[in-house]
């Protein structure tokens, strides 16, 4: 398989790495930490990878997007998956009373993604196979109080990729939203952590069978789907009560 990762040192997109490293799959990794996209390399190598090509981004500079994806595919030359990993989570806080924090938090977890899928669908359509995996959250399924600045970045996301999947369904082409509930990665490490985490691995093994399997929209670990069957299905009388 040839595997394009964007936002490839992220804890879940290493973890998800790793469980492809073998000789029949190539890489090329997209992410911004130079130092920690050298270590993920000599990691998959050393763990078999059959090739490991890498490249510096920050992928906030939208007008670079265009160029990456260009050397991306001139060297993978067909894409059989491309998994856009890469997020923050904003302090939702500082996002109520600063704009700019608001409008930074959708332009990376929002904006971004989307720029980066413009680019692809194209590209993915016109070869007419492959795998277009985008990690989105649970957050995305409700604003809620304690993370809706993030949440609707990640809504914004999915409804684009309910489309897309439309889009390019004719062409071969699956296009999976992959919603994560809470994990134990550097992006909560400020967090107490609870029953509720799962690992960066556990998410990894949800998207490797989803890519097997040509799943739509996952959730990972599965029981989320039904906590947020059930956060989507409360009334809003009840839920603007609820101060989560
Ligand atoms: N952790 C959770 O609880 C959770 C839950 C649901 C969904 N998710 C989603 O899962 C995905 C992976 O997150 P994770 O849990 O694996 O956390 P993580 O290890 O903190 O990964 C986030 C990655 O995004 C990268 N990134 C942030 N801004 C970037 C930018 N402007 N350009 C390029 N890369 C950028 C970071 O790069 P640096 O290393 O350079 O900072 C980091 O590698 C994210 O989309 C996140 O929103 C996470």
């Amino acid at each position: 398989m040839n595997i394009l990762i964007f936002g490839a040192t992220s804890a879940i997109a290493a973890a998800v790495a790793a469980r492809y490293a073998a000789a029949e799959n190539r890489f090329y990794l997209i992410a911004r930490n130079d130092e920690k996209l050298t270590a993920l390399r000599e990691r998959l190598t050393e763990s078999g990878a059959g090739e490991v090509e890498t490249a510096q981004a920050d992928l906030i500079r939208f007008e670079e997007h265009p160029a990456l994806i260009e050397a991306a595919f001139t060297r993978l030359q067909s894409v059989d998956l491309v998994l856009i990993a890469h997020g923050t989570l904003p302090d939702q806080k500082r996002c109520e009373q600063d704009a700019e924090a608001a409008l930074e938090a959708l332009s990376v977890n929002g904006l971004s993604p989307i720029s980066l899928l413009t680019e692809l669908a194209p590209r993915m359509r016109e070869q007419a196979h492959g795998t277009l995996a985008v990690i989105t959250s649970v957050a995305g399924d409700r604003g809620r109080p304690s993370n809706y600045v993030y949440g609707s970045a990640k809504a914004m996301v999915s409804a684009y990729l309910q489309g897309l999947r439309g889009k390019l369904h004719g062409a071969g082409v699956n296009v999976i939203d992959v919603r994560p509930g809470l994990v134990d990665s550097p992006m909560t490490a400020h967090l107490e952590k609870g029953p509720l985490f799962a690992t960066p691995d556990r998410v990894a093994g949800g998207i490797v069978r989803a890519v097997a399997r040509n799943r739509h929209t996952v959730y990972v670990p599965g029981w989320w789907r039904i906590v947020m069957a059930i956060v989507r299905w409360l009334p809003d009388t009840i839920f603007k009560r609820l101060d989560f």
